[in-house]
């Protein structure tokens, strides 16, 4: 085994490390009360060339392999969940179309994200969230093109997005094996952004509705065949998930040390509070969970960079950092106390942000049951 990084990989992580705390971590807690992006981030996010990490290099993309990219979205984590989600649902809506995208949608696509620009994946509804292959919004063939009806809810980038992977079933009768992905260009007419999420967390992203009433759309921009939706949603999703969890990992590990910092400068009974031995307990169960999730998530996105199957190692990474980051940050907001619970400080931020962990890009419920499918059957 080799636990060392490239050159490469540690240029890399050098270089996210100074945007991070240049560019995210100054602004953090501004983002998070104004609820959204700080004016000019994603132009420099761009500059670093941090929006296109999944492109491939023969479509203008650094073609970066999977553990790279999560050792960058660990450092955004670090500076803020939100930017964090934001960019990393880049990488999620991108996914599709490298795994299914002929080269005519690969270039438009890709396009779109290297010019600097957002892009989303919807395939959440009203009624089809854990259980994905209940997607109402339908898809009817006329002539040349589809006609997309439907609405989407919690998309990420919802609302900044200028091009869009969406799910739609085109075949109601055959249930999951009728979804269908279609790239969608925000400017299409009968296409609108619909009510935006007010959250409690990684409020620096944007999370929104998307209504999608008689949208037409070019059989062209169908990924992959008609039904081939489902297994595009989780393939993409087995390769997104490991990168949740480095964006988890990053944010414990800015709690944590957010904690050790305070825990060694706070005084009560007339010494630092690191002194005494609960509080290093805490300490060190945080620093142990927050190694073994980024030890799994690593391990999730090598076993990808190998080509071998890595469904259910996906699935571990994904909710061990999830559970991880709540487990962390909410200790971390113990260490500090009344100063924890108060916005004067970010942990109670960090809380906040690492909630949505255990619940996107599926429910840490749905990842236990992903993991025990894989081993029971
Ligand atoms: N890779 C390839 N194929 C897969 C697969 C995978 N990982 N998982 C399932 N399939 C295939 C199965 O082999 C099966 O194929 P056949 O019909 O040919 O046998 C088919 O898909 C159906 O599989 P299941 O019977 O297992 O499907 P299911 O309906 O029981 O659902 C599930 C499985 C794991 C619960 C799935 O619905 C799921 O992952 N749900 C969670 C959805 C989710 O993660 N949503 C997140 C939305 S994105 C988001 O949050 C983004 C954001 O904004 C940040």
């Amino acid at each position: 085994m080799n636990f060392n990084f490239t050159e490469d990989q540690l240029d890399l992580k050098r270089m996210v490390q100074e945007v991070v705390a240049k560019e995210i971590i100054p602004y953090a807690l501004e983002m998070d009360h104004n609820d959204g992006m700080r004016e000019g981030l994603l132009e420099k996010l761009d500059e670093a060339g941090l929006l296109n990490l999944t492109v491939p290099e023969e479509y203008g993309g650094p073609g970066l392999d999977a553990l790279s990219i999560a050792l960058i979205y660990e450092q955004l984590g670090y500076g803020c969940a939100g930017v964090a989600t934001s960019v990393a649902a880049n990488a999620l809506a991108s996914y599709p179309v490298v795994l299914a995208g002929t080269d005519e949608q690969k270039k438009k696509f890709f396009d779109v994200i290297n010019r600097g620009k957002l892009a989303a994946f919807a395939l959440t509804e009203p009624g089809a969230g854990s259980d994905a292959g209940a997607v109402a919004t339908s898809a009817v063939k006329d002539g040349d093109d589809y006609i997309l009806n439907g609405t989407k809810c919690f998309i990420t980038n919802g609302g900044s997005a200028e091009i869009y992977v969406i799910f739609a079933n085109a075949r109601k009768s055959a249930g999951i094996r009728g979804l269908t992905a279609f790239i969608v260009e925000r400017n299409t007419p009968g296409f609108s952004v619909g009510k935006k999420e007010e959250k409690m967390g990684i409020r620096a992203s944007n999370t929104c509705e998307l209504i999608l009433d008689n949208v037409r759309v070019p059989a062209a921009n169908r990924l992959g065949r008609e039904g081939e939706g489902f297994k595009i949603a989780m393939k993409t999703l087995d390769a997104a998930r490991p990168f949740v969890g480095a964006v988890s990992v990053g944010l414990a590990q800015a709690a944590f040390d957010l904690a050790v910092k305070y825990a060694k400068e706070r005084e009560q009974f007339g010494k630092p509070i690191a002194s005494f031995q609960l509080v290093q307990a805490m300490i060190a169960d945080m620093a142990m969970q927050i190694e073994a999730a980024r030890l799994l998530c690593y391990k999730a996105c090598w076993m990808k960079d190998q080509n071998v199957e890595y469904s259910k190692e996906s699935a571990i990474a994904k909710c061990f950092a999830a559970d991880t980051a709540m487990k962390v940050t909410t200790d971390a907001v113990q260490i500090l106390g009344g100063y924890g619970y108060s916005k004067e400080y970010p942990a109670e931020k960090y809380m906040r942000d690492a909630k949505i962990m255990q619940i996107y890009e599926g429910t840490n419920q749905i990842q236990r049951l992903v993991i025990a499918n894989n081993i029971l059957y």
